[in-house]
């Protein structure tokens, strides 16, 4: 197939390109590099020995977004193209709104009307709010409390209406919970911009020697040790997801929503022994007040996606902090300032 990467320079979307053109699927990326380096896919062409259109576009600009849908044909699209720290998105958050609603508006406009009607949407497991039971289902409650969970929520109800509207439309919205490892050649990987907000890379860099400490926000939730729990899911399974998403809307209509996790929480005191048992040392901590807006508990119940997607997570939470510390020394500044092929 023929598909469009929207986003597919970033974190997420690359790890999916490599997975796309080991399969022998054609790409089309499309990004406009705010949150990412052209070199993930110098890297992914490295590593795939596969070469591809890479366009430096904003999804929010009609006419050259709409030059790529003139000039190629396109089976399917796969839109990661989003901005995704919370915090940020509180603080600006008609950024937010612009860039992930109204990009996603020319986009969804763009593909009804060359007919292109396959998509694979990054949801979130923002979308469940605060107040659901775990293990988290497709069906519960949605609600976001910050402006980036309700870009994700928003995104879903524009998509459901356009689905309800137009019976052509086929949709898999992935609720992905959290996100982390790097492929396994260290190649690729999360590189984020300045202090990470995200544990896995704060580990990371406090085990580099980077940073001196890693906060633990919150050490008094009713958890088995008082930290936060999440579902981590190793980003190369989570790729694998969005081909097994990618055979599902190419083979029924309609729209479905699909948690992509592994089903088991972590506590973040967990994730600091896995470090200290691969990196063979201590990983300095301090335990600190909770941080406004997290949630105690969140993990999946992926039941869904192995049934309807055929589709589970296999590697385990070692593999997934093993992958990250690969990157994180093979890459200590990410990809600033590297060629491609390094060592
Ligand atoms: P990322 O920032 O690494 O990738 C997003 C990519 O989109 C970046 O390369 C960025 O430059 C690009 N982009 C942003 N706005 C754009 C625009 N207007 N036009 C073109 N390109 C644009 O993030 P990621 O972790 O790979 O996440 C991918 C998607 O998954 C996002 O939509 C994110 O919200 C969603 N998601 C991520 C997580 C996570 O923890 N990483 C969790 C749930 C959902
Ligand atoms: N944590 C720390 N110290 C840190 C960073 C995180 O203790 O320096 C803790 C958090 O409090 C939480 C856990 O580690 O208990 C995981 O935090 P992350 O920031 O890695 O992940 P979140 O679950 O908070 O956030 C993720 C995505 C968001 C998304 C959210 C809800 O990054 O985009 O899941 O789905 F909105």
């Amino acid at each position: 197939m023929n598909i469009l990467i929207t986003g597919g320079a970033g974190y997420i979307g690359s790890h999916t390109c490599i997975e796309l053109l080991s399969s022998g699927h054609h790409i089309i990326v499309v990004d406009d590099l705010s949150n990412s380096n052209e070199m993930s896919l110098e890297r992914v062409k490295e590593l795939t020995g596969r070469d591809f259109i890479f366009e430096k576009i904003d999804i929010a600009d009609k006419k050259k977004l709409e030059k790529i849908f003139m000039e190629q044909r396109i089976d399917a699209v796969i839109h990661f193209a989003g901005l995704k720290a919370v915090g940020e998105s509180v603080a600006v958050p008609l950024r937010y709104y612009h860039n992930n609603i109204t990009g996603s508006l020319v986009l969804f406009n763009l593909m009804e009307k060359y007919g292109v009607r396959n998509l694979v949407f990054s949801s979130s497991a923002t979308v469940y709010g605060a107040n659901n039971q775990m293990p988290l289902t497709e069906e519960m409650t949605l609600s976001a409390t910050n402006p980036y969970g309700k870009t994700k929520l928003y995104i879903e109800e524009i998509l459901r209406d356009l689905s309800a509207a137009n019976s052509n439309w086929s949709i898999a919205l992935l609720r992905y919970f959290n996100p982390v490892g790097a492929h396994s050649s260290g190649l690729i990987g999360e590189d984020p911009s300045g202090i990470p907000n995200n544990l896995i890379p704060y580990v990371t860099q406090v085990a580099i020697g980077k940073r001196e400490y890693l906060s633990v926000f919150g050490s008094d939730y009713e958890t088995k040790d008082g930290t936060g729990v999440r579902d981590y899911i190793h980003v190369v399974d989570l790729a694998k997801g969005h081909l097994k998403a990618l055979e599902e809307v190419t083979r029924s209509k309609g729209i479905g929503a699909y948690n992509l996790g592994t089903g088991k929480g972590y506590s973040v005191l967990d994730i600091v022994r896995v470090f200290e048992k691969i990196i063979g040392r201590k990983i300095p901590y301090q335990l600190a007040e909770r941080r406004p807006g997290d949630l105690a508990v969140s993990y999946a119940d992926c039941s869904k996606a192995q049934i309807k997607l055929n589709w589970a997570a296999k590697k385990d939470l070692e593999e997934m902090c093993r992958d990250s510390w690969n990157w994180q020394v093979k890459n200590p500044e990410g990809y600033i300032n590297q060629k491609v092929g390094i060592n």
